[in-house]
C-alpha cells in the first residue's frame, strides 16, 4: 500500500497545523484504536524538544484512553480526503462506536501500536509525557506529547 506521504521536520507546515482541524488517535487499554475530532492543540518547542499539547475534555472516551491506554497518541491534520471523518469522530464516542469501521478511515502503523490516518495532510506520532488540568478551562486536560515522527502528504509537498 502506498502511504502517499514523506517524513518531515516537526515544525514544517506549522501554519496548517494551527489552522486546520485534526483527528486525535489513541488506543484504549484493550489495544483498540479510537479517533476524536480535535480543534484545541498546540505545537511548540519546550526544552528544545518538539512538543504537541492536545486539550481533551474529561468526559471523552479519548481522555480514558490517554489516561489508561498506550502512552502515545497521533495527531492527524485533515485533508480534503479525510475531512469527511470529522462528523462521526466529533459526535460519536469510542465507548460504543468503532469509528474506524464506521468511517472506513484507513490506518497506517504508528508509534507503540497507535496508528496514524492514511491521507492526512500532516500526521504526528507522539510519545505521551504527561498531563495537567488546564487552569482556565478546568473541564479539559492538556496532554503533552513529544513528536517522534512527522509526515506530510504528497499533496502538500507539490
Ligand atoms: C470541530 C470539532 C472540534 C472539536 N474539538 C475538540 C477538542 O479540541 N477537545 C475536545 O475534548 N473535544 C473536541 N471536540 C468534541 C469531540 O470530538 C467529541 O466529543 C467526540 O465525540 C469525543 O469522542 P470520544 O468519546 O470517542 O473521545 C470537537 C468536536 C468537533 C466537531
Amino acid at each position: 500500500m502506498s502511504e502517499n506521504r514523506k517524513e518531515i521536520g516537526p515544525y514544517e507546515y506549522s501554519e496548517q497545523f494551527n489552522d486546520t482541524t485534526a483527528l486525535l488517535v489513541t488506543v484504549d487499554k484493550n489495544g483498540k484504536p479510537n479517533m476524536m475530532t480535535l480543534d484545541w492543540k498546540m505545537l511548540g518547542n519546550v526544552g528544545y524538544e518538539p512538543i504537541i499539547a492536545v486539550a481533551v475534555a474529561t468526559t471523552r472516551y479519548t481522555f480514558e484512553c490517554l489516561k489508561e491506554g498506550t502512552k502515545a497518541f497521533t495527531v492527524n491534520i485533515v485533508s480534503d480526503k479525510t475531512s469527511k471523518f470529522t462528523n462521526v469522530a466529533g459526535s460519536a464516542s469510542g465507548r460504543n462506536t468503532d469509528k474506524f469501521k464506521q468511517t472506513g478511515a484507513e490506518m497506517i502503523k504508528g508509534i507503540k501500536g497507535v496508528p496514524t490516518i492514511k491521507d492526512s495532510l500532516l500526521s504526528y506520532e507522539c510519545e505521551l509525557l504527561g498531563d495537567s488540568q488546564i487552569p482556565f478551562k478546568s473541564s479539559h486536560y492538556a496532554f503533552f506529547g513529544k513528536v517522534v515522527k512527522a509526515y506530510a502528504s504528497n499533496e502538500i509537498l507539490k
